[in-house]
Formats: structure tokens, C-alpha cells, sequence
């Protein structure tokens, strides 16, 4: 997968929401904190469940719904350890919001 895919418009994912993008191979949270959106792998390496993007956004970090891991939304480096997330480009143009997925092999 490397192309920009067309998520949803930016009014639809105003300041401290999130949204949970998928398809055949890619399961990506969006989250629009401090203006900015950022889209990082909905599937946390901890027990690889699919609720990043029902985590709650502090201090530039959401917080894994499941049991509080805490991952940086701009890397998706895990606070405090080595797994992370993949952070993956968004672009927004035209009052849309795009996402490339990159697709990673995971080391779990
Ligand atoms: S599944 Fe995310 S912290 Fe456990």
C-alpha cells in the first residue's frame, strides 16, 4: 500500500476526536490533537487489540484503551518502552484529510 487514501473531511474529525480507519490490510486511529491529525496503527503490540483509536489523547499521547499503554501520536514510539506503533503520513488538502498506510511487518 503506498498511495494517499481519502479518510473523511476534516470538519468530521474536530479537535480531540479520533476515527478508526481499516481496509484489506490496514487498521490505522486517526486523532486531531492541538490542531494537528495524526494517524498511527489501530492495533496495539500489547495484546493486539484494535482500540487505539478509542484511547484517550494526554499530553501527545494516546492512551491505550485495554490497559494503558501509552503511545506518542506523532512516532508512535511507546512511552517508556521499545514496541510502538507505526505512525503513517497524512496529507490534508481541500478540506480532506488523506493517510498513506504503510504496511510493516510487526515484531511481535
Ligand atoms: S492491549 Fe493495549 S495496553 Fe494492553
Amino acid at each position: 500500500m503506498s498511495e494517499l487514501l481519502f479518510v473523511c473531511y476534516v470538519d468530521e474529525l474536530t479537535e480531540n476526536k479520533s476515527k478508526r480507519f481499516s481496509g484489506e490490510d490496514f487498521d490505522i486511529a486517526l486523532f486531531n490533537y492541538k490542531g494537528g491529525i495524526f494517524a498511527v496503527d489501530n492495533v496495539c503490540p500489547h495484546q493486539h487489540r484494535a482500540e487505539i483509536y478509542q484511547g484517550e489523547i494526554k499530553n501527545g499521547c494516546v492512551v491505550c484503551p485495554a490497559h494503558g499503554w501509552k503511545f506518542d501520536l506523532r512516532t508512535g514510539n511507546k512511552v517508556g518502552g521499545n514496541k510502538g506503533l507505526n505512525a503513517h503520513e497524512v496529507k490534508i488538502s481541500g478540506g480532506k484529510i488523506f493517510v498513506k498506510p504503510t504496511v510493516k511487518k510487526f515484531a511481535w
